[in-house]
């Protein structure tokens, strides 16, 4: 018999998440029926999104939502023999079973990279940068592209796949480390934008002709500045909104309506998942570039599963650079 250890959301956020929000619980697991797969997890993924999903997704009690690169340890499916590895969506546990639907496979992974990447560059926050920047974005060679949260998972992807496509990019990131990181994987410019003083100046700056492209994962305060910094119709993918994700009361304007208005800009926003029908195309893009050394990924790997809430916090906090991932 196999014990399950999981973390369930004890109570529901109220502003930034605290230790006591959280409850370590442990069940043992049933025996396999006709079709099961046992499953281990072994690299677990933290989000900003479980932090606003958590609200609208999950009753408290509930297995914290969330996805992991897990391995078969006992299988009564043949799809799924012992040992082969999968990304699924099981939340924050040890253990689980699954009747096989929902999960995907991690065929064959090359050995000179970590299966946690899948959580990564070649898994959600890879797929979320490249249809961002070239769907939505819509980048063309010669283009300034502006990203914030850059040194993060999706940011981190966001300015190297700008690079690829011929862009100048400039990041935004919250430690002197963080941009000191985003030159060594190829920004044209970065600063930190907790130290900057005026942000306004800080992105005149980096680009005085202003920009084409921006790739929000921020919103509230330093998206109205950015804004206005746009040239005329440029092109603004709606990532992520994560200075609100844990506000009680949510911000108030500037409002956007002017410099979108004055500088004739499209904004669009959009969640991974639309293109989900080139899912599998897209990871081989992005799994060759990383191979070819195109694309750099940095990890920020907790260990132990005792620490995840310890680890999600650390995340919102901006302790990571490139992915946050536990490993079991
Ligand atoms: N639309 C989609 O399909 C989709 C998919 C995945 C992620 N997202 C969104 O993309 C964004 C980035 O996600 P990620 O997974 O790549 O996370 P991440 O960037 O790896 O980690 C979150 C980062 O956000 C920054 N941050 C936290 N609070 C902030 C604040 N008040 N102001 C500015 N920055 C703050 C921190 O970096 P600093 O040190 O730089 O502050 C932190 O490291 C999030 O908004 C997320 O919700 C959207």
């Amino acid at each position: 018999m196999v014990r399950a250890k999981s973390w369930t959301l004890r109570k529901h956020f109220e502003g930034f998440p605290k230790t006591s929000d959280f409850e370590l619980k442990e069940v043992e697991l049933p025996k396999l029926k006709d079709g099961d797969v046992l499953f281990e997890s072994v690299f677990l993924s933290v989000d900003p999104y479980m932090r606003p999903y958590s609200r609208t997704m999950m009753k408290e009690g509930d297995i914290m939502i969330g996805s992991q690169v897990a391995r078969v340890m006992e299988s009564k499916n043949p799809t799924y023999p012992v040992g082969t590895y999968v990304v699924a969506n099981s939340g924050w546990t040890t253990h689980f079973i699954s009747d096989g639907k929902d999960l995907q496979l991690l065929p064959s992974w090359p050995e000179k990279i970590p299966r946690s990447l899948a959580l990564g560059t070649v898994g959600m926050p890879g797929l979320t940068a490249y249809f961002g920047l070239f769907e939505i974005c819509k980048i063309r060679a010669g283009d300034t592209v502006l990203v914030n949260a850059a040194a993060g998972a999706v940011g981190s992807v966001v300015g190297q796949l700008a690079k690829i496509g011929g862009c100048k990019v400039v990041g935004s990131a919250g430690s002197d480390k963080k941009v000191a990181y985003l030159k060594q994987i190829g920004f044209d410019e970065a600063f930190n934008y907790k130290t900057v003083g005026s942000l306004e100046e800080a992105l005149r700056k980096a680009s005085p002709d202003g920009y084409n492209c921006y790739f929000d994962n921020v919103g509230g305060e330093f998206s109205s500045i950015a804004l206005h910094q746009m040239k005329k119709f440029g092109r603004i993918a709606v990532c992520g909104a994560i200075s609100g994700y844990n506000d009680t009361v949510p911000q108030k304007g500037p409002y956007i309506q002017g410099p979108v208005l004055w500088n004739q800009l499209y904004m669009e926003g959009f969640i991974y998942s639309r293109w989900n029908d080139r899912r599998e195309e897209v990871l081989k893009i992005l799994l060759r570039w990383v191979l070819e050394g195109k694309i750099k990924c940095e990890e920020h790997i907790t260990e132990g599963f005792e620490k995840m809430p310890a680890a999600f916090m650390g995340m919102l906090k901006g302790e990571n650079i490139g992915k946050a991932v536990i490993k079991v």
